[in-house]
């Protein structure tokens, strides 16, 4: 098969284009050809060399990277049950997933549980977006924080992958949103749902805002966000390592995420998008190395808004 890879961790200028072997099917595994993949601030660590073991300690060189993807059922393993050759599917693949199993091949196998199939009126670059940072923020808003009506809910990082994702599922839950961002994002936070947006540039987030019942950070700002909430709250983050006094903090609650997010999360997003309670802002250039380097160097810039998606083929 196709795929872009690297031969050593590095810069983005290392992609190139290059035949493979396609990873094989298993009883129990699907082989999904692709038709577009996102890149995640995860593949940028990958590129790297950032990433520790459980994620990295198999990979040889060349390697493919790449986790999110959206593609076509093309071969099922015979244990697998509820798919068919020509399924429309999109997920993620496994932290520690074979070095010729990443997204930017051509063919991925993948476990039924961590995929999902897309519903009518979503394109298959818009459902490569939604694996990583969806799951993200569904799982750190529904299910950790448990977000609920007339909550208040600060998400730091509004304007990324995961927090124009996080914005959107708190307004679903019926939440006040407050969000920090860079002041080139709050017209697009506002116009996806956000009640408050606040330039982090100018000033701490807590100067302004006290007393909300939960943080979602994704910016690596935790010390801001627990000064931003009330006694009793809880503050999730994706963005930085809690140190052992802000875990052990006694009046707050705070917890690091490792988001594992399967089907019905998948389902959930794609059932929020078809609603039209979940936009989905891309960029989206055709499959190339070149546009894979683009990809990785915007990414790698930590000013991304929303998705940057690969498109491979309709
Ligand atoms: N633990 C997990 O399971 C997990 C899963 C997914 C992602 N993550 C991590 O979560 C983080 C966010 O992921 P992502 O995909 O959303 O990344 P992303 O799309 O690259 O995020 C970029 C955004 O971060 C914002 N930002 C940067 N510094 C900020 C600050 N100090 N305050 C507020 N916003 C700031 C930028 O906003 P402006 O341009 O408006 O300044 C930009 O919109 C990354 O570190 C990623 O590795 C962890």
């Amino acid at each position: 098969m196709e795929a872009i890879v690297i031969n050593e961790f590095g810069s983005a200028d290392e992609f190139y284009e290059t035949e493979l072997d396609q990873p094989q099917v298993t009883d129990d595994t699907v082989l999904v050809a692709v038709n577009a993949f996102s890149i995640n601030p995860m593949d940028v660590a990958a590129r790297l060399g950032m990433l520790p073991p459980q994620f990295s300690g198999n990979w040889k060189f060349p390697l493919v990277l790449g986790w999110d993807f959206a593609g076509t059922v093309t071969k099922i393993g015979q244990n697998v049950t509820g798919y068919q050759v020509g399924d429309r599917v999109f997920g993620s693949l496994p932290n520690d997933h074979a070095d010729n199993n990443g997204s930017y091949g051509s063919y991925v196998v993948v476990a039924p549980e961590t995929m999902a199939k897309i519903p009518a009126g979503l394109s298959f670059a818009q459902a490569a977006a939604l694996p990583i940072a969806g799951g993200t923020a569904y799982q750190a808003i529904v299910e950790n924080l448990k977000v609920k009506t007339n909550d208040t809910v600060l998400i730091q990082g509004g304007a990324g992958g995961v927090g124009l994702f996080a914005v959107q599922i708190a307004k679903a839950q019926g939440a006040k949103v407050i969000a920090s961002a860079s002041p080139s994002h709050h017209e697009l936070l506002k116009q996806l749902g956000a009640d408050q947006v606040i330039d982090y540039h100018q000033h701490a987030v807590a100067k302004s805002i006290k007393n909300v019942d939960a943080v979602f950070d994704t910016a690596g700002d935790i010390e801001d966000g627990l000064a931003a909430l009330k006694a009793g709250g809880k503050l999730v983050t994706v963005g930085g390592q809690p140190t052992s006094e802000q875990l052990n903090s006694t009046d707050k609650n705070v917890a690091f995420q490792f988001t594992h997010a399967t089907t019905p999360i998948y389902d959930s997003l794609a059932k929020l998008a078809i609603a039209g309670q979940l936009q989905i802002k891309l960029r989206t250039l055709p499959r190339s190395p070149d546009n894979v380097i683009d990809a990785h160097k915007t990414v790698e810039g930590h000013h991304m808004t929303g998705k940057f998606v690969i498109h491979v083929k309709n």
